[in-house]
Parts: structure tokens; sequence; C-alpha cells
């Protein structure tokens, strides 16, 4: 199959390419530099064709939807889009003339978490700008869907963590290693509140792979939103424990109320915190394992193992 990957060299892209030109399929990337980020150009990216674009630049003028109009593949995976204006000039380029089309959106779409673990047909209560849009999107994709038939599927991520990238730590925020340091060594971490609010990590290559089993079970995928995270979320307090767990000591946590972490944390660290607390995801994998045959390959304690062996094998983490 010919795939159109834009913004295909992060995060996602970086697992998503390879996966997807070792299966045989024909894949052009688009990005602004030919390179993935976080894994090896070597493998798995010879044969790709690459579309150097700024879609940003070019979405200033007419020359996005020109590109897009002049690609011709079979199926259509938008890791770049973060607004309705932007999903319809793509909607408009391939309507009618691909058989797949899958939009990135996130779990913040869905908004904090009432009933859980949340499953995709619950209702959708945004509260940030990014999640408004991305539901937008959603809601925009599956219209089209169930009206004419546009063949879109939807797929999304929680925190998305991978071996080269900081993942979005046990104190709920990405604020380098020093929480991880702290916990290896029996040093008090500061949590919110009473530290049970959830986080719910994914790690980049489970992302690529729902992608390519949307591929693979097109019939199955389409109109469909699909939570695309690890199997379990956890706590910060279970995050914690854990993370201390593999360096043989138990966590030293200290509790204080949310609205007073950024004493402990600085202010940027505690808004990033304040956002996750406020969401507190932990979404359902149910039915993506039942119409995809979804299985993630790592849990959110194998996220931060992978991270912290990174981490202390390029000695950005010394103890
Ligand atoms: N990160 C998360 O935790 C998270 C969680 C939930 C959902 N998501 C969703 O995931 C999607 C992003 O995927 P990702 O995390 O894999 O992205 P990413 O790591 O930011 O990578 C995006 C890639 O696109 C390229 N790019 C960026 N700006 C570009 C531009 N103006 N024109 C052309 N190429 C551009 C970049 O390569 P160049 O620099 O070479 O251009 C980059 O490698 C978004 O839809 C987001 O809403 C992310």
């Amino acid at each position: 199959m010919r795939i159109l990957v834009i913004g295909g060299t992060g995060h996602i892209g970086s697992y998503l390419v390879p996966r997807l030109t070792i299966a045989g399929h024909e894949v052009s990337v688009v990005a602004r530099h030919a390179k993935p980020q976080y894994t090896d150009a070597r493998l798995g990216w010879k044969r790709v064709k690459w579309i150097i674009a700024d879609r940003a630049a070019e979405e200033r003028t007419a020359a996005w939807a020109q590109r897009m109009r002049s690609i011709d593949v079979d199926a259509v995976v938008d890791l770049l889009c973060y607004t309705p204006e932007q999903s319809r000039v793509m909607v408009e380029a391939f309507r009618g003339r691909v058989t797949h089309f899958i939009h990135c959106g996130t779990v913040w779409a869905y908004g904090p978490s009432e009933r859980v673990p949340y499953e995709e047909h619950m209702e959708r209560r945004p509260i940030t700008e990014y999640g408004r849009h991305k539901a937008a999107i959603e809601a925009e994709l599956s219209d089209l869907f169930r009206r004419e038939g546009f063949p879109a599927a939807i797929v999304h991520p929680g925190h998305i963590s991978g071996r080269r990238w900081l993942p979005i730590d046990p104190q709920g925020s990405r604020d380098g290693v020093d929480v991880y340091r702290r916990l290896a060594t029996g040093q008090a971490v500061h949590l919110p509140d009473d530290g049970l609010a959830t986080i719910h990590h994914v790690h980049g290559d489970d992302v690529a792979q729902m992608i390519e089993l949307c591929l693979i079970r097109r019939e199955a995928s389409l109109g469909q939103s699909f939570s695309t995270v690890a199997p379990y979320a956890m706590s910060l307090v279970g995050c914690c424990r854990a993370v201390a767990g593999m360096f043989g000591v138990e966590a030293n946590l200290a509790f204080v109320p949310l609205d007073q972490l950024a004493r402990h944390v600085g202010e940027r660290s505690a808004g990033i915190i304040r956002e996750h607390v406020t969401h507190s995801p932990c979404a359902s994998i149910d039915k993506a394992r039942r119409l995809l045959g979804y299985s993630p390959r790592f849990t959110t304690e194998q996220i931060y193992a992978e991270s912290l062996d990174y981490l202390l094998e390029s000695g950005q983490l010394t103890l």
C-alpha cells in the first residue's frame, strides 16, 4: 500500500515508519528534515520517499492544499493536525481519493475523567483549547464517515513515551532527571494532594502498533476512535513506588495541596502537574483489543524502566 505519513519523524513516526516499510508498504513522509528523531535512520528508512516541507509555513498560503492534492496515495496518517481548519483542508484534498485516513487525536479530547476507565463512546468534555480542537476534528471526521463514508479512523494517544525522551514523570511533570535521582536515593518527592491522581502513558511503538492495526483491519477501524494507551493507568503514588522500587528503595513521599506545590517544584512544573492532575486520564483499551487485536507491549513500569536505562546509559542520570 502507498501510505503518506505527515509528521512522520517524531515520537510516533520514528516507530511507525519502520513498521510500515518492514511490512512492505511504500511510505512517503512529510517533515522539515529527512531524519527520524528517535530511531536509527539506517533501519527501515532507506526506502522512504521524503517530502520536505514546512506545513505551518505552507498553510499560510494555498501551497499546502496544492501539495496535498498532488500526492497520490492509498492511505494518509496525519500526525500533525491540531485544528478543524487544518483537518478540512486535508479532507478536501483526499476526499474520494484514499481508502483510509487516520487522524491522530489525544486523550485530552476526552476532558477530565468522570467514569473510569473512560470508553470511546462516552461524552467528550475537553477543557483545554488543544483538547477542544481535537474533539471537534474527531466529531467532524466521524460525521463525514457516517454521512458520506469518508474513510476516517481516529487514534487518541495518552502521554507518549519512549526510550530517548523523558516521559511524564512520577510527579506528573517533565522536568529533567532530578525526580528520578530523588526517588532512586530516598530523598523526598512532593506529590499533589493525596498523590492518587492518575496518568496514562503509552509507548510510541504502541501508538505505531495501533495505527498499523487500523491499516491492517481497515473495515473494523473505519468511523471509529480508539484510546491508544498502556494496559492500565497509574496513580502518581504508584509511579513513584514503581520507580523507587527499581532502585531497591522505598519512595520517600511528601504530600502537599496542589495549590502549594509550586513552592517545591517551581511554577512551570506545577502548571504541568496541575494539567495532569485535573485530567487524571484513565482510558479503556477494550474496544481496540476487540476490534483490532491491539496488545500494547509496554506498561507504564516498562516505559519508566526503558527510559531510565537510557538516562543511565547516556550519563544523563548519575547516582
Ligand atoms: N506527545 C504526546 O505526548 C502526545 C500525546 C497525545 C497525542 N499526541 C498527538 O500526537 C501528534 C504528534 O505526534 P508526535 O508526538 O509523534 O509528534 P512530534 O514528536 O512532535 O513529531 C512531529 C514530527 O513532525 C515534523 N514537523 C513538525 N513541525 C512540522 C512542520 N511545520 N512541517 C512539517 N513537519 C513538521 C517534525 O520533524 P521536523 O522537525 O524534521 O519537521 C517531527 O519529527 C499530535 O497530533 C498530537 O496531538 C501527542
